[in-house]
């Protein structure tokens, strides 16, 4: 099990090269959970990471609206879900997320609190807090998923 890293972002260029960082390490089964209030930064730090997983200028990454889940091709398939407008887990069952969640892909999950109970046990969680206007503050927790353990060298020094 990995220490927690804990960069400081001011600015959102800043979030979105830590997400290239991020999501140059991952592949699948990937889970990356995103926790944070609205605005902390969660889609822009999914750009960076679909960035990092080589998926081209033709993704547009923005958050589902009308469905749960976008999807995107890069190196992987990429599952971009965005769970802020459910509030209980049957919309979820409905869509088969095990199948994107142990499948192969890379999944990534806003508002990821609200399936705490049902997330994979192996998973990188990333908190973002807004410190003021510029700043955040984005603390990752690699779990025990070892081919992310280069981030604590590349990003440790960045606190
Ligand atoms: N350091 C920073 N990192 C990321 N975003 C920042 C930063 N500073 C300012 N911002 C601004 O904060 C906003 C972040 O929006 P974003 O959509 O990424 O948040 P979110 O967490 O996905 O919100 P939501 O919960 O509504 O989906 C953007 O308007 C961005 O320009
Ligand atoms: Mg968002």
């Amino acid at each position: 099990m990995m220490q927690e890293i804990v960069v400081i972002s001011k600015s959102p260029e800043e979030t979105i090269s830590l997400g290239k960082r991020v999501g140059e390490l991952l592949r699948p089964p990937d889970v990356v959970s995103l926790f944070g209030d609205f605005g902390s930064g969660k889609t822009c730090l999914v750009q960076g990471i679909v960035e990092g997983l080589g998926a081209g200028d033709g993704e547009y990454v923005r958050s589902p609206s009308y469905t749960l889940m976008n999807q995107y091709v890069g190196m992987f398939p990429i599952y971009h879900f965005d769970l802020f407008r459910i509030n209980d887990l049957i919309g979820m069952e409905e869509l088969d997320y095990e199948d994107y969640f142990y499948g192969n892909g890379v999944t990534i999950i806003e508002w990821a609190e609200k399936i705490q109970t049902v997330l994979p046990t192996n998973r990188l969680d990333i908190r973002l807090l807004i410190i003021d206007e510029r700043v955040r503050e984005i603390t990752l927790l690699p779990g025990n998923l070892e081919h992310l353990f280069s981030l604590h060298s590349q990003l440790g020094m960045a606190v």
